[in-house]
């Protein structure tokens, strides 16, 4: 059993096994609901999610590791994907994330020191017809072309609830 179980996170369970009541189907609201809040599924989650849900740590570990979306590692205010697949990457996705590392000083899959920015490579976001396209949070973003990094990095999103 966990100690240090955030009372939001009793809440929100009990809240996903009102609506759920299989254990396993609610795991994924509480987890999306976490994550939404917090920007990531620290240990300490995870394990409140098996606590609350009456569920295995390894199941719950099973489930975050199969769903790309869910995340086991802090996040910036601002998640950046840019699409790599076979559109976006010939309207020029290398260049705009190359303009990005360069923009953010920080490599792909790394966050800024101080917290505002992750960058990150996704596979197609459906929605080719914005190629290059992004996302930031949930934000479809696009086109953005490589030489328009600046727009991308200013642009308005909610914080935390939309990510
Ligand atoms: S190829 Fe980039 S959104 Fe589909």
């Amino acid at each position: 059993m966990t100690t240090g179980i955030k009372p939001e996170w009793t809440r929100w369970a009990e809240e996903a096994k009102a609506e759920f009541p299989a254990a396993q189907s609610a795991l994924l609201p509480f987890l999306h609901r976490v994550q939404a809040a917090e920007g990531w599924l620290s240990p300490e989650a995870r394990q409140a999610a098996a606590d609350l849900l009456g569920l295995s740590r390894q199941y719950v570990e099973s489930v975050v590791s199969f769903y790309a979306l869910l995340r086991t590692e802090p996040v910036g205010q601002r998640v950046i994907h840019v699409c790599t697949s076979l559109s976006c990457a010939l309207a020029g996705a290398d260049e705009l994330i190359a303009n990005l590392e360069r923009k953010l000083g920080i490599a792909v899959g790394q966050t800024t020191p101080d917290g505002r920015y992750t960058l990150l490579e996704a596979e197609c976001l459906a929605a080719c017809s914005l190629a290059p396209a992004c996302q930031v949070n949930l934000r479809y973003v696009g086109p953005v072309p490589p030489e328009e990094a600046d727009r991308l990095l200013q642009e308005e999103v909610d914080i935390r609830e939309d990510t």
